[in-house]
């Protein structure tokens, strides 16, 4: 099979470099690259450096190798291209049109997926020039990647950063294995809560569960790649950040819930795949927990924590709201599973069979989804990303 063939745009921004390692975790990974600066960019990294690492001629101009037309066939020919760091600028000529170097020539004649991961000073990414041209080639059906925030190129900090690379290229692949045009998701907002909630005993203990939270950033990730904005509502995953993900930590339930109904407000589908602690210890200790020689320990008292799923489900925030839960058993799947989801009153139920060495903190899952239609989609063992997709198939059938 052919190398998936790749543009690497690159516009000039200090975070040009980044996009070195970006390239290799392509050519790593079995794509050709081809890496298509501006000549602002070859200010930050050389030419050399991207000819070295790519193994493929660099240009910028449209006036080298003129006989291979390379200003119409470098996009013709793409499977995907993504521009990283992309400038105010560089989105502003995409927006337009404009086609006054190989790269904006090559973003006109491309007909694959297009990615851009803006990187500038905040208040160049919220002037609404540059909102309006993200809104405008997020329209034509470019994935744009929201910036992370964090420290810039000076001493100064705000929204701007260019997402770290291994998140770009998780965006990227996920482009590429879809091969979507029409990001579906476009538009919509999406909620995905992750990870597992602990409950404190004291200042150093809690009452926790195995939840890695690696199926919740999946769906993250995937939704973030089909053109959602995404609010990720994170208890204790210790993962990085997904690219153009919002991410809300949170600790227990109690602080999920909150989060959880904030960001729900306004959402079209939200999809509770944290694992939620069903009870809390009734008593916070303020000191830790002594041992007292010679006497049995306290029995701990739990109370019931609320049932945030049911209660999104009952209580929709808007109409058409879509929502997913997620059901981890051990035994009786399927019949368990349907009971659950009606006794949730969701939409869909994600269904997987959990155990000591199964699903928790593993890279794959296999799963049955149960709508509340009667319908049931089976999810072969693959990726966690998989499964994301399909859920994410089956709340874009239900939005529409
Ligand atoms: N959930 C929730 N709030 C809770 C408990 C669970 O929102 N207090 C959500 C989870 O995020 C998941 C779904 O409900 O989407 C199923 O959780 P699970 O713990 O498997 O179901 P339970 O209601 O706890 O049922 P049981 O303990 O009987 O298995």
């Amino acid at each position: 099979m052919d190398k998936p063939k790749v543009v690497l745009g690159v516009s000039g921004g200090i975070a040009a470099y980044k996009a070195c390692e970006l390239l290799r975790r392509f050519t790593e990974s079995g794509h050709d690259v081809r890496v298509v600066p501006t000549a602002s960019a070859l200010h930050f990294v050389g030419a050399a450096t991207w000819s070295a690492l790519s193994g493929n001629p660099v240009s910028t101009e449209v006036w080298d190798a003129v006989h291979e037309v390379p200003h119409v066939r470098i996009g013709q020919h793409a499977d995907l291209v993504v521009v990283a760091p992309a400038t105010a600028d560089m989105l502003a000529k995409a927006a337009h049109g404009l086609a006054d170097d190989l790269l904006t020539n090559t973003l006109l004649t491309a007909r694959c997926p297009v990615v851009f991961a803006p990187a500038m000073h905040t208040e160049m990414w919220e002037h609404p020039a540059t909102q309006e041209n993200v809104a405008t080639l997020r329209r034509r059906g470019a994935v744009v990647v929201e910036p992370a925030v964090g420290r810039l190129t000076g001493v100064d900090t705000g929204k701007g950063r260019l997402p770290d690379p291994a998140e770009i290229f998780e965006v990227c692949r996920r482009v590429l294995a879809r091969g979507v045009t029409e990001p579906d998701l476009r538009g919509r907002h999406v909620v995905v809560s992750a990870g597992g909630t602990r409950e404190p005993l004291d200042p150093v203990r809690f009452l926790g569960n195995r939840s890695s939270g690696k199926q919740g950033y999946a769906l993250a990730r995937t939704a973030a790649a089909r053109g959602a904005r995404v609010t990720l509502i994170s208890a204790n995953a210790g993962l990085p950040d997904p690219a153009g993900v919002d991410v809300v930590r949170v600790g227990t339930a109690v602080q999920l819930r909150e989060a959880v109904l904030k960001a729900a407000a306004d959402a079209d589908a939200v999809v509770m795949a944290a694992a939620v602690a069903d009870f809390r210890p009734a008593a916070y200790a303020a000191g830790k927990i002594k041992k007292k020689d010679g006497q049995d320990p306290e029995p701990i008292v739990l109370v019931r924590n609320p049932d945030i799923l049911a209660e999104i489900s009952a209580d929709r925030a808007r109409p058409g709201q879509v929502i997913v839960g997620f059901a981890a058993e051990t035994d009786d799947v399927l019949a368990n599973g349907r009971t659950k989801l009606a006794r949730k009153g969701c939409d869909l139920l994600v269904v997987n069979e959990v155990g000591e060495r199964k699903t928790f903190g593993a890279e794959e899952n296999e799963a049955v989804v149960l709508g509340a239609d009667g319908s049931e989609t089976r999810v072969p063992h693959g990726p966690k990303e998989a499964l994301a997709d399909t859920v994410w198939d089956l709340v874009v059938r239900r939005l529409d």
